[in-house]
């Protein structure tokens, strides 16, 4: 989340917040994927929200070791506005020397055509635009309404088609408003269907602030399957509650098998109080490798590439695994 956009958000509290609850039957018996695709998102959502500015060389490096920890996905940057998010502002930078490994993937995310077309520039092979079922978050974030974003994302789709270049598509706001409170799940297929028709190839539903509950991910994801196959599905869970591996468990058990996450679990916002980063990706991997699920993450490297991070912006990590291993 942009500090830019977090200035407007309300403390997030949980007498002021009310998302619903509901009774579901998590059956424990329900089929696991034999293998999950991390994507990991610390570079762009984790770094967004940094008040001081990162070195080009450290954003660099931490890519670099993500993808040699086997990470299959990426995200290096965004090509925003840097006067909404200043820590974005060296994406070309970023994009010029990172070294691609071979089989990797770096999305980068792309609001409109303008930001394509210079992500494109910088040699991107992926994007990714971004919605939201909520109109007053989309107002916030990207400075139009809900409508209004998926007709500049039809402008990207069509360019990104006619060079054969990916786009993955995400649903913000999909457990919770920080300005609407209760989002409908019927709203959130809606925006996914809509992303999924034009093109998108997965649709990654985020829990932006993290205020999701396992029953309310059950009942999201049940209306969003009946328009979107489940297989073009991911999740993108903050962990403001402690709800995150819950939620993703959930997920799994309903059939998807994409997970987005952010090493040390990167993030958070001084405009939020108690909001934190997305699931930190070493608690996932333990989780996944826990359950027998195949990954592909190397996790000590993973571990390495937290440490480097948490020691360049002087902090403690985020991940219960990587506290409980490393006393950091
Ligand atoms: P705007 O001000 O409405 O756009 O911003 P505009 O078209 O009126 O243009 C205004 C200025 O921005 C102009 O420059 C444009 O050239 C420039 P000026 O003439 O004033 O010097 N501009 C751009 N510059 C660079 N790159 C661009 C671009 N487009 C216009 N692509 C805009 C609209 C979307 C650009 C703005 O609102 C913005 O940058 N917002 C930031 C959005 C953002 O990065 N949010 C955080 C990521 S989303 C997220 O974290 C959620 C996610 O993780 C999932 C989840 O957790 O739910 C993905
Ligand atoms: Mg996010």
């Amino acid at each position: 989340m942009a500090a830019a956009l977090m200035r407007f958000m309300p403390s997030l509290s949980p007498r002021s917040l009310s998302f619903g609850s509901r009774a579901v039957s998590l059956s424990a018996t329900k089929v696991l994927p034999e293998t999950v695709k991390i994507v990991e998102v610390g570079p762009r959502d984790g770094l967004q929200n940094e008040k001081a500015i990162v070195p080009v060389e450290t954003k660099i490096c931490l890519i670099d070791m993500l993808s040699e920890a086997g990470l299959p996905v990426i995200e290096a940057t965004s090509f925003v506005s840097p006067k909404w998010v200043p820590q974005m502002a060296d994406q070309e930078e970023v994009m010029r020397g990172i070294h691609r490994k071979p089989g990797v993937n770096y999305p980068v995310l792309t609001p409109n055509l303008k930001g394509y077309r210079a992500a494109r520039v910088a040699g991107a092979t992926e994007v990714a635009i971004f919605g939201a079922a909520s109109e007053l978050f989309s107002k916030k974030n990207i400075n139009c309404s809900v409508e209004e974003s998926l007709q500049r994302f039809e402008e990207v789709m069509e360019a990104a088609k006619q060079e054969g270049i990916p786009v993955r598509g995400y649903v913000s706001c999909v457990l919770g408003c920080p300005y609407e409170g209760k989002v409908s799940p019927a709203k959130v297929a809606e925006v996914a269907k809509r992303l999924y028709s034009m093109g998108c190839y997965e649709i990654s539903l985020g829990d932006t602030i993290g205020v999701g509950t396992p029953g309310g991910m059950a009942e999201m994801l049940e209306a969003v399957k009946k328009e979107v196959p489940v297989q073009a599905l991911a999740v993108h869970c903050h962990d403001t509650y402690g709800q995150a591996l819950a939620n993703i468990l959930v997920a799994l058990q309903n059939g998807v098998n994409v997970v987005d996450s952010s090493v040390a679990g990167l993030g958070g916002c001084p405009y939020a109080q108690g909001a934190s980063g997305n699931v930190a990706t070493e608690d996932v991997v333990y989780m996944l490798h826990g359950l027998g699920i195949h990954t592909g993450v190397d996790l000590p490297k993973l571990m390495d590439a937290g440490l480097y991070i948490c020691r360049s912006l002087n902090r403690r990590t985020n991940s219960k695994v990587a506290q409980a291993t490393c006393k950091l």
